[in-house]
């Protein structure tokens, strides 16, 4: 009986730990497992108008007839680089309409409804191990202010 209870809570203790650190919530993208997720979750979610290489959509910059903006870039071309870690996972989690205030008009969905946190925390993690070391540098400066 005893050895069952304490591997019982040795597994609980592991479970607990593991779900800490799933829910440690941040992107990195030196961390294989999460790139390798987040890939598969920016192909099923985000490639179909971010782009299968992170190129975002034709002549992003410019509104298209309807008035929305096109799907930015996700590599350094982009200004994904240019957020925080936290604004880029509320832009997700919450939808760009969420983040720009009531009556804007987008294309960006909250996923939040679909995605986990992890997930969404993974598909950035994959996006930014596409950025060249120096991007990243600077992207982790940008970072810095915000997280510990
Ligand atoms: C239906 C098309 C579509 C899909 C699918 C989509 N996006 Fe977007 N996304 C957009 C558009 C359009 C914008 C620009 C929104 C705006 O500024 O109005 C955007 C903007 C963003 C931004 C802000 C970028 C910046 O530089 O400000 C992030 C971050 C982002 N998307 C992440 C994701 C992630 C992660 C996924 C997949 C989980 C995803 N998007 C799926 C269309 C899409």
């Amino acid at each position: 009986m005893k050895p069952t209870g304490i591997a019982l809570a040795a597994a609980a203790i592991s479970a607990a730990i593991a779900a800490a650190s799933a829910g440690g919530m941040k992107a990195d993208p030196r961390d294989a497992r999460q790139v390798a997720q987040g890939k598969q979750v920016y192909a099923d979610h985000c490639a179909a108008c971010h782009g299968a290489g992170l190129e975002g959509q034709p002549d992003w910059r410019r509104r298209k007839p309807d008035g929305k903006l096109p799907a930015p870039p996700h590599d350094a071309s982009g200004h994904t680089w240019h957020h925080p870690d936290a604004q880029l996972f509320d832009i997700t989690k919450r939808g760009t309409a969420a983040v720009a205030g009531p009556g804007y008009q987008t294309d960006m969905r909250e996923f939040g409804s679909l995605l986990s946190d992890a997930e969404i925390w993974a598909a950035l993690a994959y996006i930014k191990s596409a950025w060249p070391p120096e991007i990243r540098a600077r992207h982790d400066r940008i970072n810095a202010p915000r997280q510990k």
